[in-house]
């Protein structure tokens, strides 16, 4: 047979286009969706934008179990998918670990101190599974660990803090990844289990839950590039299997809240979705532009839109793992289908958009290779820094803060005009940064206005913002070689103090920074601020 170029081949051989909507369709989405900002000029695009968040707005900080609790295995608590990775010599750098970490479990009353004195409306943290179920099921209940997260829980109540709860931030218990972790169709309901626990002995105080965190980095770090926990390196098929399990657990798990909690206890569901903007690299050019909404639905879309809009997939991801799938001789696609009951089951489960955010990556097409099988190439797509923009001190991560304003309006065009909290964002500098992370100000202010511009004058509803982090933690595959932290941590010393840095004054003061930053008495007062704090640590 004379040689076929792919494209056409892709075009030509398969049944999958037929069925669904074709490229064009997602092309005039992604237009109408972006059309306000294509002829933005480099300078309009970098305004400073004066104005206030409305009434009400949460700004808060964060953090998650296995990044700060330390006390791994104290008072019964059961050995997760994490401790078991960063135990083995040579998977961090440093060898570091998350055994002691912040020493959180330890240490609540400093962290009270911190919250209280950054004046935050809220705190986004996680449950450790294995803390509360050591072996992961209710029989093993441990209540040690009911005992702290209820003390840290009416702690900031105490302190008129809202509670904002991850259920799942990636340590799962080592005890069920000896059944197959997220690959195994049980762990819907091994997880609904523990969430009703949780929603009926917490739910009395916490109202605003997250079912996971980045699901996302869990089905493609986890179980596709194999570099997190459980360290599966199945790119083609075992990403898109754990995905499934993990949307319809999250599904499950929002209508055990509905039917058995909403009534008495009032609070709100969702799921914490991760998200890069994708900006095409000429957005005069069809195909590139095209590959920018492929990219964002490989991503966002493959949990948003059946959570979001109707129950399935983006049509994107269909088209494309179908073709490929096909081409590659397959007789079924490697992205599996729900069924019509499941869609109905999955469609609207969240009442709220969850947002994590850090970055805008340049996308543009290509047309990538059929073997080896990976999720990756079926984006038939490439991904470039944008080079632009400043870096940080970690790579692929340029502190570009006009792809937020971007990515809000997307989301808001996208899955119709939901409710939208920035549950993560926040920029790393190398550890030795103790204080002076003018960087990390430089970051919030621009990214934070770019959130305003967001909701003052494109009427996206943004509800809150929360910076990422609290305090410098354990930074999963970086170990303790940056640090995210409004509070430098000294991990070398066993009291593992606390200190503010620069951007902790900084955040502490944002009231001021969005609202009156002209008037010059105001500047003065918090320059005051920031030198009568200097000095300030927690021990
Ligand atoms: C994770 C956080 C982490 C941050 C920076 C995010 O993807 O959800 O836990 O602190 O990345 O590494």
């Amino acid at each position: 047979m004379a040689a076929v170029p792919l494209v056409l081949r892709v075009l030509v051989t398969t049944r999958h286009m037929w069925t669904h909507r074709g490229p064009l369709q997602h092309l005039n989405g992604y237009i109408l969706r972006l059309g306000k900002f294509s002829h933005q000029s480099k300078f309009q695009r970098k305004m400073y934008h004066y104005g206030t968040f409305p009434q009400g707005f949460s700004w808060g900080v964060s953090s998650s179990a296995y990044q700060i609790e330390g006390a791994w295995n104290a008072d019964r608590k059961g050995p997760s998918i994490w401790d078991t990775f960063t135990q083995k010599p040579g998977s961090i750098p440093g060898n570091s670990s998350g055994d002691v970490a912040c020493d959180s479990y330890h240490r609540l009353e400093e962290d009270f101190y911190m919250l209280r004195a950054l004046r935050v409306k809220s705190y986004r943290f996680s449950l450790s599974w294995s803390r509360i179920f050591p072996n992961g099921r209710h029989p093993s209940l441990s209540q040690n660990g009911v005992d702290y997260y209820n003390r840290l829980i009416d702690g900031l109540l105490a302190y008129n803090i809202t509670p904002m709860v991850t259920l799942y931030h990636w340590d799962l218990p080592q005890a069920l990844q000896d059944l197959g972790g997220w690959e195994n169709i049980d762990m819907i309901n091994i997880f609904n289990e523990f969430c009703d626990f949780c929603f009926a002995t917490f739910g009395d105080r916490v109202k605003f839950w997250m079912t996971f965190n980045q699901p996302h980095t869990i089905a493609w770090s986890g179980y596709g590039l194999g570099e997190i926990p459980p360290n599966v390196k199945n790119p083609g098929i075992a990403p898109y299997r754990v995905a499934h399990n993990l949307i319809k657990a999250h599904a499950k798990v929002y209508h055990t809240y509905d039917d058995k909690y909403r009534a008495s206890q009032g609070g709100l569901i969702s799921i914490a979705l991760n998200a890069d903007w994708i900006e095409p690299k000429d957005v005069n050019i069809f195909r590139e532009v095209l590959a920018a909404d492929r990219a964002l639905q490989f991503k966002l879309g493959w949990f948003a839109h059946p959570i979001f809009k109707n129950g399935d997939y983006p049509d994107a991801m269909k088209w494309q793992v179908g073709n490929k799938s096909e081409l590659q001789g397959l007789s079924n696609s490697r992205l599996p289908a729900f069924t019509e009951q499941e869609k109905s089951f999955i469609r609207g489960t969240a009442d709220m958009f969850c947002v994590n955010h850090y970055t805008t990556q340049i996308a543009r097409h290509a047309t990538l290779r059929l073997s080896p099988q990976s999720y990756k190439y079926d984006h038939d797509l490439l991904e470039a820094e944008e080079s632009g923009s400043p870096s940080t001190a970690i790579t692929n991560q340029r502190a570009v803060a006009w792809g937020l304003r971007r990515l809000l309006n997307w989301i808001k065009e996208e899955y119709g005009d939901p409710e939208i909290y920035i549950t993560e964002n926040g920029v790393a500098t190398d550890s030795k940064t103790t204080w002076d992370d003018t960087g990390r100000v430089f970051y919030y202010k621009t990214y934070i206005d770019e959130a305003l511009k967001a909701s003052d004058i494109d009427g996206v509803k943004v509800k809150g913002y929360i910076a990422t982090s609290l305090m410098d933690s354990f930074e999963w595959l970086n170990g303790y070689k940056v640090g995210f932290g409004l509070h430098h941590v000294d991990f070398t010393n066993p009291n593992r103090p606390r200190t503010p840095k620069y951007s902790a004054h900084f955040y502490f003061r944002k009231d001021f920074i969005w609202s009156v930053s002209t008037s010059r008495w105001k500047r003065s007062q918090y320059l005051g601020q920031v030198c009568s704090h200097s000095s300030q640590s927690v021990q």
